[in-house]
């Protein structure tokens, strides 16, 4: 897999300056299809099927916190009353009224914000669990083409720090920004009607903060998307390290990679002091212009006041209004900011989730997805012209399959054999369809693999992979995943055709070991026989082995061979095979070559007639790449 094709934020993010900000904005994180740079709100616009199910309690959260904001401009009212009122007319029981109800206010104020937590929290957790569910499951039914192009660590972030920076934003800027924009402008109605003069000096500053938003949404929300594809490519190196950290190591690479770390670090920093740096600029405007107003309001209160046009009462009343409308003013450069985040967090999110999935596994595949097939008789696996080439393959390479036609009778083994790279392990990823042919068809006893839901398909087809994959869970656990329906007797079963019961039985635990990460606490050939044993434990119809005996010693090989003989001899296999050894399993050997298949026959046949397949079985170590240098003289 060339790593440059992987989906990183390289491309869009290699500015060095950081400072362009409009034309890296409509980048995808892949960095070649620039999408059309969407609104804030259109993105964000697009989480409300997951916010739907608590849109109640959401909007009562947002009306309570609207009410509570607002008795806080209630208070400014009562200073008013009590100024103008007991505190001038030196009336005590008046006053400590008053303070009374400044008391009462304020506790209710306080009461009703703390009711509107009380009401997000719950709701707030399960859209995010359930945002997080479909992000799963969606990466899950991806194909694994998909999974070929974007780096992993790009998807965990999604399902991370997006997640999170999705949940801040319905936890504050979506009710804030409703409940400051409310509390503004009945703060300003007030201020207005007590005094219009001053009022309009406070509201002064109004469009030019209103512009400079805006120009700060634009700058940021590019920052924003940048620094969250940043932190997936940080996330990718941190995977690779931990995964890899045995070649690091044996390579004395821990320099290296901390190097390249370092550097990915210092950019992810210098996006974040970008961020940083447009925030305290638009922060320093948004405290500075109100304050000035204030300031100006102010005197011009104050001598008013002093020439008798204004009671003092009024003053104090406007100034603690505006003093009240101060946080709501200020607040909304860091709601905005929070909700570009979450906007870049939304578009990561829906890129993903917007990537099409091959179909459901339960359904049947779309009808006239394909060309209908002409029903054939052919009973076992066969390829009927089957043509392959990978999604991302270079335009004009030529196909990795052409023409492949191989018919496999029910009850035959098959061995493919061919030079490396020749295309054997991606021949047999079309069979479970992890890839779908670009050209001809695949049947299983006549039917189309495409006719086919993945649940029956999975039910033919058991497949063991070159690099045997196992999962942190027991070894039982590991190996029953291979078949819907089988029981402990298969598990016997397949552990014996494996020769897996010796070792497992002799780990701590037995059956119920944990294999660590990847079962990295087992031996390359023990992680081998447990593949192994997960592809024959549910009794398939069809066997797919991609070498599947290649890191095992030759006695164990042979032990191996002699118990997966039996397992053969009952089902239709599709066995990928580089040695003699292998190939003696199967009836007859297919030849991959060029993309094609050069040759079918016994194996004895063979190794007489084709001198490719002769080299290829000599048993030279290198035989492979020997081939592979010579494989036009051979021929
Ligand atoms: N995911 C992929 N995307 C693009 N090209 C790929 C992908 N996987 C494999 N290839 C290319 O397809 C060709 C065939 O690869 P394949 O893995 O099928 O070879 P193979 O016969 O199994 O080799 P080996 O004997 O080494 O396992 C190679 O040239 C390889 O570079
Ligand atoms: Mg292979």
């Amino acid at each position: 897999m060339a790593e440059t094709a992987k989906v990183t934020s390289q491309q869009s993010s290699d500015d060095p300056a950081g400072d362009t900000a409009g034309d890296a904005a409509g980048d995808t994180a892949d960095g070649r299809r620039p999408a059309p740079r969407r609104s804030a709100v259109r993105s964000l616009l697009r989480l409300w099927p997951f916010v739907r199910p608590v849109r109640t309690r959401l909007f009562t959260a947002a009306f309570v916190a609207i009410v509570a904001s607002c008795i806080g401009l209630v208070i400014p009212l009562v200073l008013k009353w009590l100024v103008d009122g007991p505190i001038a007319d030196r009336d005590p029981a008046g006053a400590w009224l008053g303070g009374g109800y400044l008391l009462l206010l304020g506790l209710a104020e306080a009461g009703l914000f703390g009711l509107r937590r009380w009401l997000v929290a719950r709701p707030l957790a399960s859209v995010e669990a359930a945002l997080r569910d479909s992000l799963y499951r969606h990466i899950q039914r991806l194909p694994v083409a998909f999974h070929d192009r974007w780096a992993s660590g790009q998807l965990l972030s999604r399902g991370t720090t997006d997640l999170q920076l999705l949940r801040l934003f319905l936890a504050f800027p979506l009710t804030f920004l409703l409940v400051n924009a409310t509390t503004i402008v009945v703060g300003c109605v007030i201020l207005l009607v007590q005094r219009w003069s001053l009022g309009l000096v406070l509201l002064a500053p109004i469009v030019p903060l209103i512009a400079l938003c805006s120009v700060f949404e634009a700058r940021y929300a590019v920052a924003a998307r940048r620094a969250q594809d940043q932190v997936g490519d940080v996330t990718t190196v941190v995977e690779e390290s931990v995964l890899g950290i045995r070649i690091i190591k044996g390579f004395g690479r821990h320099r290296s990679q901390a190097r390249a770390f370092r550097a990915l670090t210092a950019r992810l920093r210098t996006t974040e002091l970008r961020k940083a740096r447009l925030l305290a600029t638009l922060w320093a405007f948004i405290n500075a212009l109100p304050e000035l107003a204030i300031g100006a309001a102010l005197v011009l209160g104050t001598v008013q006041v002093a020439d008798g046009d204004l009671s003092a009462g009024t003053l104090v009343a406007f100034l603690s209004t505006a003093l009240a409308l101060m946080w709501p003013v200020e607040s909304i450069g860091f709601l905005l900011a929070m909700s570009n985040d979450a906007a870049a967090a939304t578009d990561r999110y829906f890129e993903v989730l917007d990537a099409p999935v091959a179909d459901r596994d339960d359904a049947p595949a779309a009808p006239g997805s394909r060309p209908a097939a002409p029903v054939t008789e052919k009973a076992g696996l066969a390829f009927h012209d089957v043509t392959f080439r990978y999604p991302d393959a270079p335009a004009g390479a030529p196909p990795t399959l052409r023409g492949i036609d191989l018919h496999i009778r029910p009850g035959e083994t098959l061995a493919l054999v061919g030079a490396t790279g020749s295309g054997k392990t991606t021949l047999t990823a079309l069979v479970p369809r992890l890839y779908d042919a670009t050209g001809g068809r695949i049947t299983l006893d006549g039917t189309d693999i495409t006719a086919l839901t993945r649940d029956e398909l999975r039910a033919r087809v058991a497949v063991a992979f070159e690099e045997p994959t196992l999962f942190s869970a027991t070894v039982a656990e590991n190996i029953l995943m291979g078949g819907a329906d089988a029981g402990p007797d298969d598990l016997v079963r397949a552990l014996r055709v494996a020769q897996a019961e010796g070792f497992v039985d002799a780990l701590p635990d037995g059956r119920d070991t944990e294999v660590g990460e990847q079962g990295l606490s087992l031996s390359g050939g023990q992680r081998q026989r447990l593949a192994l044993a997960r592809a024959v434990v549910g009794r398939p119809r069809f066997l797919v082995l991609d070498d599947p005996l290649s890191a095992l010693d030759v006695h164990t090989e042979a032990l191996v061979e002699a118990a997966l003989r039996q397992v053969l001899a009952t089902t239709t296999a599709l066995v990928v095979a580089h040695r003699p050894s292998t190939v003696l399993l199967a009836d007859r050997v297919a030849l991959l070559s060029g993309g094609r298949i050069a040759a079918l026959g016994t194996h004895h046949e063979l190794l007489r007639e084709n001198a490719e397949y002769a080299a290829l079985m000599s048993g030279a170590a290198d035989g492979g790449s020997a081939v592979r240098r010579e494989g036009k003289s051979v021929r």
